[in-house]
């Protein structure tokens, strides 16, 4: 194969962003040759595109060898399940599912390594988070005692909320900031730290909008190494910030915004504290600026990552099956909330799945904002990290 056939489904905000790039050229070798969603959300045919209203029939039209899925979130799992059965390879936007066992189901459909199932975490392909992870596996932190990441910005407006009617409804998204904004923090959380053991969450619902789900969280991780962690994120607090704390042996990496500050011992802590004779001493430590190399996160280096793992076998950036971590822990901040107890993890996928369910019967909200409004796709732009 030469060049890969993608069709994509979905053609709202992020889709058109998609389809832009992919048209541009912005993607070596993958071609969009297919698009799919409602007759009135698609645009003017153009040669070479096929247009399809039916996910099915697009899957089984002979005109495409991959599925790029940009849908409201529950869709990820019957489509991705549906595109996998059908033998194509699969990118699919965050959050992988809506829970824990859409997650299992999706990833039990995959058919192995000869078929390429990404995920599109593009934050993995910033500079800022690609230096603080190779300081942690090089060993410049030394072991990690601490970390608080708090990611307050992602200030959302109700006119947002009221651009879908899907949006930050328990039914039609599945949950607020942990399921749309924080997909990707909570990636590159266990992308960096790895799974905690245990999970305690306070969620609180509709505080600074008019919706159902949650928009404010403070969560805490517990390892059984002693290992503690604040998760910090809302929708409504402005101007918020995106502050990651690491505190290690070594020393504390702090991320602000887009600088990274490193304050160094020079031994380690532990090591000191056994050895110094002295009762109020620290550890000799220098704080520097690191330099962050040019770039920032890309969706086309995600999608031109995996149109080479199709094309030539290249290992993916962010595997799908890797994303069932970061809902294992907006599902466990969840449900730690609802039953006001810590989760351990591994969580209960099923248990998860009966409380969702709960909500989504027992849904009796109204949305009492005004008929959905559209987002510009410059406004649209500006959201990205
Ligand atoms: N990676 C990122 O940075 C990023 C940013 C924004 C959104 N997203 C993700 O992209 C996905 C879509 O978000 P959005 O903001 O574009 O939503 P949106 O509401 O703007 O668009 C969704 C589109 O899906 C279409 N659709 C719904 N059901 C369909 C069906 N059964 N068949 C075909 N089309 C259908 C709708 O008509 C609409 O055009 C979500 O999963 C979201 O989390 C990712």
């Amino acid at each position: 194969m030469q060049t890969v056939r993608i069709g994509l489904v979905g053609l709202g905000n992020m889709g058109r962003a998609h389809r832009a790039s992919i048209r541009a050229g912005k993607v070596e070798g993958l071609t969009l040759t297919a698009i799919c969603d409602r007759a009135e959300s698609l645009p003017d045919p153009v040669p070479g595109e096929a247009q399809f209203t039916d996910f099915d029939t697009m899957l089984q039209s002979g005109t495409i060898d991959a599925v790029l899925i940009a849908t409201p979130h529950y869709f990820h799992t019957s489509m991705g399940i549906a595109a996998l059965n059908a033998g194509l390879h699969v990118m699919v936007e965050k959050p992988l599912s809506v829970h824990k066992a859409d997650c299992e189901r999706l990833i039990a459909a995959h058919k192995g390594p000869q078929q390429v199932f990404g995920a599109m975490f593009q934050l993995r392909t910033d500079p800022i988070y690609q230096q603080i992870k190779s300081l942690i596996t090089d060993g410049e932190l030394g072991t990690i005692r601490r970390i608080l990441w708090d990611c307050t910005d992602w200030f959302r407006t109700e006119t947002y909320y009221a651009s879908g009617g899907w949006r930050a409804t328990w039914k039609g998204e599945g949950g607020g900031v942990l399921l749309n904004q924080c997909p990707h923090n909570l990636d590159l959380y266990q992308w960096l730290f790895g799974m905690p053991d245990q999970v305690t969450g306070f969620c609180q619902f509709g505080r600074y909008h008019d919706i159902e789900v949650e928009d404010d969280v403070t969560a805490h991780f517990r390892y059984t190494n002693g290992t503690h962690a604040t998760f910090i994120t809302s929708t409504g607090e402005a101007p918020g910030r995106n502050l990651l704390q690491i505190s290690g042996e070594r020393g504390i990496l702090s991320l602000e915004g887009r600088s990274l500050r490193f304050s160094r011992n020079r031994s380690p802590m532990s090591e000191f504290s056994a050895a110094s004779s002295a009762g109020f001493a620290k550890p000799e430590s220098w704080s520097i600026d690191l330099p962050i190399p040019q770039g920032s996160a890309s969706h086309n280096e995600v999608l031109q990552n995996f149109t080479n793992a199709i094309l030539s076998g290249s290992p993916l950036i962010a595997p799908a099956a890797e994303g069932i971590r970061s809902i294992e822990l907006a599902n466990a901040i969840l449900l730690s909330s609802w039953k006001n107890q810590s989760i351990d993890l591994p969580m209960d996928s099923a248990e998860y799945e009966q409380q969702l369910l709960h909500r989504i019967n027992s849904s009796a909200h109204v949305k009492k904002t005004p008929p959905p409004r559209t987002i510009s796709q410059d406004d649209f732009a500006k959201s990205f990290k």
